[in-house]
């Protein structure tokens, strides 16, 4: 398997908090069969404000820690390092001067939680005619696309692959995340799941249990899709098919009570 977005990388964002920790979730990620791991920390508009320098020095640090514990425990792991880039004004300097690109194309991009743009589009249009694909990160995680589901097309229409975060189909984090995942796979808006883990205890990997529930669900050959073959499709800047779906939230219990009613 490969995980394409996870915060192992150590001391730079929330996710992992030392080597230590760093080091228990790469064994962790073999034990669970990945073969490849994308490390890809929170970048956000603070850290560039800060100084892109700064940035690329803490990547630098905890980049050749991880390098080296992989040697050093002869761990069977491939590595690449990218970053899960929070949508910001500062977005042409992050893609100007910093390597955050997967595969050399693919930018693994997080709108906050709470609000989105309303410019959607333009935005996308702005990053793609550098030659550069959106993966829209956990997207079934983000409240204004919980209440309407149809927001999400445009990104699909656009090309757009979605990345589900596995602890959302199973149901650990939340409700609403499980409810709107489960309405994308049934629409077959997913084109690719990530762990999106940040340490063993509250946030840990799931790949194995990722991918077991997706066979059980939708079967073997699905699974391999999303954990395997658009994720190295990826990794080596190939597209990947998205394919145009119907977002139209299903009627309510009661709206179809009320057609009846009127057929009757
Ligand atoms: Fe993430």
């Amino acid at each position: 398997m490969i995980d394409i977005h996870n915060h192992m990388l150590p001391a730079v964002d929330d996710g992992a908090k030392n080597d230590i920790v760093a080091l228990s979730m790469l064994k962790e990620a073999v034990k669970q069969g990945v073969q490849h791991l994308v490390l890809t920390p929170h970048l956000y508009e603070a850290d560039i404000i800060k100084s892109t320098a700064d940035w690329k020095a803490k990547v630098g640090i905890g980049s050749q820690a991880i390098f080296a514990m992989v040697t050093e425990h002869q761990l069977p792991l491939e590595i690449s390092i990218a970053a899960e880039v929070r949508y910001q004004d500062t977005l042409p300097i992050i893609l100007d001067e910093l390597e955050v690109l997967i595969g050399g194309k693919y930018l693994l991009l997080e709108f906050s939680f709470h609000s989105v743009p309303n410019n959607l589009e333009r935005i996308i249009y702005d990053i793609t005619r550098r030659g550069i694909i959106p993966i829209i990160a956990h997207p079934e995680r983000i409240k204004p696309w919980q209440r309407d589901y149809l927001e999400l097309e445009q990104f699909i229409n656009l090309g757009c692959p979605l990345q589900i975060d596995i602890g959302s189909f199973l149901g650990t984090l939340g409700p609403n995340s499980q409810k709107m995942a489960n309405f994308l796979f049934e629409r077959d808006a997913v084109h690719l799941v990530g762990s999106d883990s940040h340490n063993l205890e509250s946030r840990p990997l799931y790949a194995k249990p990722g991918y077991d529930w997706l066979t059980e669900h939708y079967g073997h050959e699905y699974a391999d899709l999303l954990l395997k073959d658009n994720p190295a499709r990826i990794l080596k800047g190939e597209s990947v098919n998205v394919y145009p779906a119907d977002l139209t939230p299903p009627r309510s219990s009661w709206g179809v009570k009320l057609l009846n009613m009127f057929k009757s």
